[in-house]
């Protein structure tokens, strides 16, 4: 069958969970197509979230795929074992807790297939009490992983007025973040910040709606979740690491949320001859369709690496 045939089919059968609408799937599984030749593949999610993702590739490559998926946050993990749990069994698919830019110190084999779709899941942004989101009143946490770090209550209390004025300038790229970051420091003499509502409420009363559909505090809350959870730093870190584990021929598919984000993948993926190249020269985005049906792909960005068919020695052999 042709890929457009096979991918429809795929994209009809396959049952997303309802908490999260995955982002560019169709492009997704294009990605991979070219591997579907192979006798067996190997794939690494790096951000499970509910699996929209995984469930696609699975639908598509079917009995063939062996797969490690992870993520940081135990809810996505209980889900993965929970959901899965014939795959789990059946030793078809290992889950697995922790942060993607330790994937060296899991030892995991080599892959075939490997992907990340940055950035938070809808049941994240959804829950009051994961305090991601200015419409829902919740503690000001924010942290992916719940078994440690800093929350954004910590940074918002304890940054100094420079320190935060630099966070929302270089994470949230707000260009004036002055008067704000100085109520904030005024504010929290009183009384220390503990919720999104009290943080948005302010962000509100001194920014107030300058930019029709979207929330003042929208790139304010973007910025504290990127530093409590240091997620550029994090990309920096592990992308060397993931292209590193491709098989020959393998394919690394990174979807991106975020402009400085974007920018880390681009520029990794460009220089790294010694293990690759892109496979485009563009960066591909979402259809005008999927935008209008899903919000959460308006920002969304994906590019993909292949790692180069040489350079054999010096590698671990798989498993
Ligand atoms: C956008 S969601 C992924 C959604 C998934 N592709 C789906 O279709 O359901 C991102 C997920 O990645 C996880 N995550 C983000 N950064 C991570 C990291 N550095 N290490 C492990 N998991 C991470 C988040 O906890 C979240 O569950």
């Amino acid at each position: 069958m042709q890929m457009e045939e096979v991918l429809t089919k795929v994209l009809q059968e396959v049952a997303f969970s309802p908490e999260h609408e995955p982002v560019m799937v169709r492009e997704i599984l294009e990605a991979f197509w070219p591997l579907m030749d192979r006798p067996s593949v190997r794939l690494f999610d790096g951000t499970f979230g509910r699996g929209g993702h995984f469930r696609a590739l699975s639908t598509m490559f079917g009995n063939k795929l062996q797969s490690v998926v992870m993520d940081q946050d135990a809810e996505a993990i209980r889900h993965a074992e929970e959901s899965f749990r014939p795959l789990v069994e059946d030793k078809r698919l290992r889950v697995v807790k922790g942060n993607f830019s330790e994937f060296s110190e899991h030892d995991l084999g080599l892959f075939d297939i490997m992907m990340l779709d940055l950035g938070v899941s809808s049941p994240q942004l959804d829950t009051a009490d994961r305090g991601f989101s200015f419409y829902h009143d919740g503690p000001l946490d924010m942290r992916m992983n719940q078994d440690g770090g800093v929350t954004a209550e910590t940074i918002l209390n304890t940054a100094t007025e420079d320190e935060l004025n630099r966070l929302f300038q270089d994470l949230g790229e707000i260009r004036r973040p002055y008067r704000v970051v100085r109520a904030v420091v005024h504010d929290r003499k009183t009384k220390a910040f503990q919720s999104t509502k009290e943080l948005a409420g302010l962000i509100e009363r001194v920014d107030g709606w300058r930019v029709k559909g979207q929330h003042p505090a929208t790139q304010y809350f973007m910025a504290l979740r990127l530093a409590v959870n240091n997620e550029l730093g994090v990309v920096e870190t592990a992308l060397p690491d993931l292209m590193k584990a491709l098989k020959p021929g393998g394919r690394l598919a990174v979807l991106t949320f975020h402009s400085l984000e974007d920018r880390i993948v681009k520029n990794i993926f460009r220089n790294s001859p010694n293990e690759g190249k892109p496979v485009n020269k563009k960066v591909i985005v979402p259809t005008q369709e999927e935008c209008k049906r899903n919000s959460r792909a308006r920002s969304a960005k994906l590019r993909i690496f292949e790692r180069g068919v040489q350079d054999e020695q010096d590698r671990p052999a798989a498993f």
